[in-house]
């Protein structure tokens, strides 16, 4: 199975370690979104995107990629690392994905370290080694039925 990862992380960097993760233990492909193009995703049996939850959603340059995605079945998944866990944290992705003809095989989620102000720390120290286990399980799971 050829997979891809495709992440955006800047705040604490959280969501490239669980993206690393992934993609150690799913033998994936990982790409920053901003060197990934719509047309780099062809040839991937799998494609994985995630990002920090920022206001409630992925990153806007991860829903810019999907928006520019034409239509076509893909087999896909979902991650994100936030300060607070929220099934809504995924919507607007998921539903950007389906729009552009795509399956969603998998979603996986883990707090990321927020700092507020740049000084408090909420949800200090994730993803930490239980996250990063957690996220390698999960890509040891991706198949393509
Ligand atoms: C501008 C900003 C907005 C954020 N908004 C949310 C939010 O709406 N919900 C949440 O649970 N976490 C929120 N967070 C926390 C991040 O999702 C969390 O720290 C994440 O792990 C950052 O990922 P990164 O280090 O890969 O960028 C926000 C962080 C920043 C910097």
């Amino acid at each position: 199975m050829k997979c891809l990862i495709v992440y955006r992380s800047h705040h604490r960097m959280n969501t490239q370690r669980v993206a690393r993760a992934m993609a150690g233990a799913a033998g994936a492909t990982l790409m920053a979104v901003d060197e990934c193009r719509p047309e780099d995703l062809d040839g991937y049996d799998l494609v994985g995107f995630g990002s920090g939850i920022y206001g409630g959603r992925h990153h806007r340059d991860l829903l810019a990629l999907v928006d520019g995605m034409p239509q076509k079945e893909r087999k896909v998944f979902v991650f994100s690392t936030s300060a607070g866990l929220k099934v809504e944290h995924h919507r607007a992705l998921r539903e950007a994905l389906a729009g552009k003809g795509c399956r969603i095989t998998g979603e996986f989620r883990c707090r990321g370290e927020y700092r507020l102000l740049r000084l408090i720390p909420v949800s200090r120290g994730h993803p930490d080694e239980k996250d990063l286990a957690d996220a390698r399980t999960f890509a040891r799971g991706l198949s393509t039925p």
